[in-house]
This record gives C-alpha cells, structure tokens and sequence, in this order.
C-alpha cells in the first residue's frame, strides 16, 4: 500500500529516476496542477508533448489527452493515473457512427475537436482545440463544405462568430451543459459589473451572457487583465486554481449549477487522477497508452494539421 509515504517526495524522486515530465491540465485538482512540470490548455499539452527530451511523459489530464501525446511522440512512454478518465464528447461520438455520418456528407471535410477517440481522429481531416479552431476555420476555403463534430456548442459558437455553416454532429459536454442559466443571472445580480469568462463548450443561453469566450488559456489571459476584482468563470473551476494563485486580492466564483454552487461542474472524469494515482503510474509505468500504429499514424494525420494550421 501507500499509507505512510510522502506521495509528493516520492513523485519527485520517480520524475528524476524516470526522467518523465508531468503535464496537466487546468482542471486537475490544485495538488497535481502544483507539481507538474506545465500546466496548459490542450493545445499547448500537445505542443509540449511533442516536443519534450522526458522519456516518460505522465499525463494528469484525460484519455484523449494521453492519447494526443502519444500519437504525437510515439518513443516515449505515456501513463495516465486513471485510464478511465474518459469524456463525455467522446462517449457521444462512436467510431462507426461517426464514419456513417462523413460516408452521408461525401463533399464535406470534417473537422474535428480534438475531444475524441483516436479512431475518429483517424477519420477526421483536421483537428482543432476551442483555442485554435477560429484561426484554423479562416484558412478554409469558404466555399468548402465542412462536418463538425463532436461538441455542437463549440460548433454553434465557430458558425455565430465566423458565420460559417457546419454540419454539426449532437454531442456535449456534461459539465459545461449543467451551467444553469437562472443561477447565473441570480449569481450575476449579486455581483453587478463582474463579467463572465465562459468555455465554447457553454450551451448558447450562457454564452448569451458571456463578455469572453475562449479556451481555458484564453480564460486565464482574461482573468489576468480584466478591469474590476470579481469574475464568474463558466467553466471547470478546477481552473480558479490558477487565478487565485496570479491575483490574489481578486475574486473568482465559479458559475452555478442548477443547484446554485459550482461543485456540480467538476468534471468527474478530470476528478478521477490524483497524487496516489501519479504514483503508482510512475512507478509502475502503468496505465501506459498504447496505440496500434496504422491508426496512429492515420490520426496523426489530421493533428498534424492542427500543429501546422495553429501555428
Ligand atoms: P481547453 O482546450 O480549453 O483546455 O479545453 C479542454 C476541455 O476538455 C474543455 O472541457
Ligand atoms: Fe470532456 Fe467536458 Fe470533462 Fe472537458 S470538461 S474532459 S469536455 S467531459
């Protein structure tokens, strides 16, 4: 077992030992945000993935995150502290499903948020993150026709801002879809005069009331120069995190559920990684991503486009 042992020196001890390198996202929980070597949205996990010396990359995010690292950097080793860290985006989008709808729509390019299998990244042309997707659609020609998948709100909120029509395929993301607009409007009442920072994977009845709409990078940079001292973030509030470390004389509250708090919008597949778990993945190098090569190299593919269009 582990009862007893300082997880936090041991961590460090294995990162040495392993020469790994710890990424994580802005919606792990502070502990692991706090160790890691960076701390990003995924975009830039990718780009640090391929571009790391580690020969072991632990990767405190979810699958589809590992998994991008892998495609992207196939030499090292990459673990994930809780292989079933999933996303529900990627639940909605079933490989064989996804091919039929493509197979329907044979004069469009499909376009694809990178919360997805590897399967449908194979399938997909070009990948995008909510950071990349609005400069990587503006090298599209406009009369291409293009399929969007899987998150319809990030779809949605790419077709109002660029009025570029997609063929959007029906998922969600569980998290941000549980923001409850009446909450917001009663939380925004109470603190009149402080904007919201919300996600694209917001339903549009909270976009609706957004002043920024971006990634989680893109909210942080919000967050680090808006005028005032209160937020409300419409997304993850593992993210808050970060910006009470970078400000702290200013307040973050984190947007409300139905139920009026904001712990309803932790993301539980996110929640599944913790410091027991990194760990065990570094010492054991387990649970490792492994990817069958014809299907990585067919989803590398369209991520290599997203390096190339984002850049
Ligand atoms: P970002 O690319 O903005 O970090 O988003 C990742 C994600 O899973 C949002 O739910
Ligand atoms: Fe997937 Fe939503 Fe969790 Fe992001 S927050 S990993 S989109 S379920």
């Amino acid at each position: 077992g582990t009862a007893g042992l300082d997880l936090r020196a041991e961590i460090e001890r294995l990162r040495k030992e392993r020469n790994a390198v710890i990424l994580a996202h802005y919606y792990q929980k502070p502990e692991l945000q706090d160790l890691a070597d960076f701390v990003g949205d995924s975009l830039d996990l990718s780009r640090k993935a391929a571009e790391t010396d580690a020969e072991v990359i632990a990767f405190c995010g979810v699958r589809f995150m590992a998994e991008t690292a892998k495609i992207l950097s196939p030499d090292k080793i990459v673990v994930l502290p809780d292989m079933n860290a999933g996303c529900s985006l990627e639940d909605s989008c079933p490989p064989e499903q996804f091919a039929a709808f493509r197979a329907q729509h044979p004069d469009h390019i499909a376009l694809t948020y990178i919360n997805c299998s590897v399967e449908v990244k194979a399938l997909s042309d070009i990948i995008v993150t909510s950071s990349s997707a609005e400069r990587i659609l503006a090298q599209i020609p406009p009369e291409q026709k293009i399929i969007f998948g899987p998150d319809r709100n990030l779809g949605g909120y790419l077709t109002r801002v660029t009025e570029r029509e997609m063929l959007l395929w029906p998922g969600v993301c569980i998290v941000h879809e549980a923001f409850s607009e009446t909450e917001l409007l009663k939380l925004k009442a109470q603190h009149p005069g402080a904007p919201i920072a919300a996600h694209p994977e917001c339903p549009p009845h909270i976009l609706d009331h957004a002043d920024y709409v971006g990634s989680t990078r893109g909210i942080l940079e919000f967050a680090q120069s808006f005028p005032g001292d209160t937020l409300i973030v419409a997304t993850e509030p593992h993210i808050i995190h970060q910006m009470e470390k970078a400000l702290p004389g200013k307040t973050f509250i984190g947007a409300p559920g139905a139920d009026g708090n904001c712990n309803c919008n932790i993301c539980p597949y996110m929640a599944l990684n913790d410091m027991e778990k990194l760990y065990l993945a570094l010492r054991d190098l387990n649970p490792r991503i492994e990817i069958e090569e014809d299907m990585r190299l067919k989803a590398k593919k369209s991520l290599d486009r997203m390096l190339e269009m984002a850049s």
